[in-house]
């Protein structure tokens, strides 16, 4: 998707007549932060819920709404605001709307230009449980996903009537999601991809442990990335405290042992390993049960460690054709130490970062990586998480078809 193409990819934000106009504000904001381009059409009736002024505002380009405005080249407005988008959203759909692209009428814009859309287009549809119930709207919505578009459905909740019901308009993280799969390409479809994220927990005592301020994003954007482009995905993820991503299988774990043991059962049937998680390497060599007094540890106490198995390492030794990638964190020799990894740990790709770069490492929401393999070293510049995840997907997807297709 956009977020590691080279050119911004455009949306078409489709806002129709009805009191969830105003969330298409929201959505306008979520897809402008993940780095789409928006160009914002509406209907007259939506303009009469939000107006012109703050779509305009808002987007930084004027609403295309009229029908008989002329587009800004030769051609009709329909057909160039079609060609130039790579999807569109229609977010609010009324009953009305999604009634019409079912029959093929294109009576305003915004049925006109979704009729023009060679890209995909996602239609989320709101209103009152009653019109959401009503079969011809049902029948229309299924002959929509029929002919390719994607419905989001409504979801349950607070109605503009007052009601609490089915019909409500879907979050905006939803719509982007729903976006988001449809532009991702689809190389990973069926495959089933194996990931970790996270810090781990090694306990002292029942309330003291040893761990690192690792937040699990960079795992949590490769899971979501991955589910995207098609994959079955299984998130094996330490204590953190992050939403688990659509369609995403989650295995919550503590210390280097449970995450160890709950890797190890996907193993066998995965096709693509990703590392992320921030291991611990030592553990204490005993836990007591109870909480250690300060009377029973003296004024000088001390800690006995013992090491933590290579969890990446043991896997790669028992491995039948998966594509490995693991990450280092390195304070010096950046690459030199990533390439020691990669062939010490028999890994076909390692994501290398420096702690101290400005904007990569531990909690940020960007990382600046070197993906180091057998015969390359690519330095990225500084990228969004996501972003980053996608560059580690598109490099790795080739080669998890390759080996998928040797005897
Ligand atoms: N890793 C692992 N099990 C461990 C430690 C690390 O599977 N006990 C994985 C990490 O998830 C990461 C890769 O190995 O993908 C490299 O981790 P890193 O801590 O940088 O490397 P180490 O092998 O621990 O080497 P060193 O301590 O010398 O830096």
């Amino acid at each position: 998707m956009s977020l590691s193409s080279e050119r911004p990819q455009r949306i078409l934000l489709a806002v129709t007549g009805g009191v969830a106009a105003f969330k298409g504000v929201l959505l306008l904001r979520e897809l402008q932060r993940s780095g789409f381009d928006v160009r914002v059409l509406a209907t007259e009736s939506a303009l009469r819920f939000v107006g012109e002024p703050t779509w305009h505002a808002l987007s930084r380009a004027p609403v295309a709404h009229d029908l008989w405005s002329p587009g800004a080249g030769a051609g009709e407005l329909h057909v160039e605001l079609a060609r130039d988008a790579d999807a569109m959203v229609i977010y609010p759909a009324t009953t009305r709307v999604v009634g019409s692209l079912a029959a093929g009428i294109t009576d305003d814009l915004v049925t006109l230009t979704a009729s023009c859309m060679n890209g995909p287009v996602v239609v989320c549809p709101a209103m009152h449980t009653a019109m959401a119930n009503w079969e011809p709207h049902r029948a229309a919505k299924a002959s929509l996903v029929a002919a390719g578009l994607r419905v989001v459905e409504p979801v349950s909740g607070p109605l503009a009537s007052g009601e609490t019901g089915f019909g409500r308009l879907p979050e905006p993280s939803q719509a982007l999601e729903a976006l988001a799969r449809a532009l991702a390409p689809q190389d990973l479809a069926g495959k089933r991809v194996l990931v970790s994220a996270g810090p781990t927990r090694e306990h002292v005592d029942p309330v003291r442990f040893l761990s690192n301020p690792s937040t699990g994003r960079m795992g949590f954007a490769v899971a979501r990335a991955a589910a995207r482009r098609g994959a079955h995905v299984t998130l094996v993820a330490g204590p953190v405290s992050l939403p688990t991503p659509d369609g995403v299988h989650r295995v919550d774990v503590e210390s280097a042992q449970e995450m160890r043991d709950a890797l190890g059962a996907e193993f066998t049937t995965t096709d693509l390993l990703v590392m992320t998680a921030a291991v611990a390497d030592f553990r204490p060599a005993s836990i007591t049960t109870h909480k250690l007094r300060k009377s029973e540890v003296g004024e000088t106490p001390s800690l006995a460690l013992e090491r933590t198995d290579d969890i990446l390492a043991g896997l790669s030794a028992v491995a039948t054709g998966q594509v490995l990638v693991g990450f280092a964190m390195e304070t010096s020799n950046l690459a030199e130490s990533a390439r020691g990894k990669l062939e010490r740990k028999g890994l076909d790709l390692v994501v290398a970062n420096h702690l101290h770069t400005a904007g990569a490492g531990f909690g940020t929401e960007t990382n600046v990586v070197v993906l180091v393999s057998k015969d390359s070293t690519d330095e990225l510049p500084l990228l969004s998480k996501d972003a980053v995840a996608e560059r580690i997907l598109d490099r790795v997807g080739p080669l998890v078809h390759e080996r998928s297709q040797e005897p």
